[in-house]
């Protein structure tokens, strides 16, 4: 199957995933990615609780290929994703200093400011998640550009969605005509852009491929949905579970009370009859 790679790691299951769920169907191509082009640099803006950027991380420390990774993010929220508790970045933080210390690094700061730390033509996956509006995107778009490595590859997160003010989709539309680029129509949309002179060739082999075999970009879509509704079910199983145990603490009330006013009702009775 034109898919398959040596370890077939695409087929893995991710191990930290958290709210919100928007990234968790792409999985298995993040997975598949680090498996075929083991980049040297790769660059997360917008890491948020981290469902993508774990899968980076995970994917290449059970490879053990040697990428650096880095995630660069205020950890305070935006626009569109509201402004969020401490406790996200501390949780981060803890799993990646547990599980990826040696590769991964943390930048908590303004996507600009992290852009000194990288040197011209280095980056070879650039994951662009941050703020959706037209204006941010482009903005993250060409500030990052010349960062990037012949063999580059940046991924676009929410081509697909519609909603006021996410306007990924328009970023995609004005350079698709001066890259090849592939995207992923599920989930909340995610474009593949080879941005270099000289793109890794199992990706420009996956976009020749997909023109004529729409199963392949399936194949990620029913590996991805799995990894996602198994999710849901747990999560479901868990707020049920958590909903049980409320209702029976309300029905031991409910009995206590009932138990109390048939003593009262008693009493009552008792004291109108003397
Ligand atoms: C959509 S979330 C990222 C989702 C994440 N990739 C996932 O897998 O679920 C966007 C994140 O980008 C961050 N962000 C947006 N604009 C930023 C900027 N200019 N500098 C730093 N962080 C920014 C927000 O704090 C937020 O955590």
């Amino acid at each position: 199957m034109f898919l398959s790679t040596p370890r077939n790691y695409f087929l893995s299951k991710p191990q930290f995933l958290d709210n919100p769920h928007s990234w968790i169907p792409h999985i298995p191509f993040a997975f598949w990615l680090m498996e075929m082009i083991k980049p040297k640099i790769m660059v997360e803006l917008g890491t948020y609780s981290g469902n993508s950027y774990f899968a980076f991380c995970q994917a290449r420390k059970a490879l053990r290929i040697p990428t650096m990774c880095f995630a660069v993010d205020t950890w305070q929220g935006d626009v569109h994703v509201g402004k969020y508790s401490k406790e996200v970045f501390q949780r981060v933080n803890r799993i990646n200093q547990e599980e990826f210390a040696g590769f991964s690094t943390l930048l908590k700061m303004k996507f600009d400011k992290a852009l000194d730390r990288f040197s011209e033509k280095s980056i070879d996956v650039l994951h662009i998640d941050g703020t959706h509006t037209l204006k941010a995107a482009r903005n993250d778009f060409n500030n990052w550009l010349p960062k990037m490595s012949q063999q580059c590859i940046i991924l676009l997160h929410d081509t697909k969605v519609r909603r006021p003010g996410f306007e990924v989709w328009k970023l995609m539309e004005e350079i698709r005509e001066q890259y090849n680029l592939l995207e992923f129509p599920f989930g909340e949309g995610l474009a593949v852009i080879c941005a270099g002179e000289n793109p890794p060739a199992p990706i420009t082999d996956l976009i020749e491929h997909s023109k004529n075999n729409p199963e392949i970009i399936q194949w990620f879509e029913i590996l991805g949905n799995n990894i996602l509704w198994k999710k849901e079910r747990e999560d479901l199983k868990h707020q049920t579970e958590k909903w049980k145990q409320k209702t029976a603490l309300l029905n031991s009330e409910l009995l206590k009370e009932k138990r109390k006013t048939k003593k009262l009702v008693k009493q009552l009775r008792k004291k109108s009859q003397s």
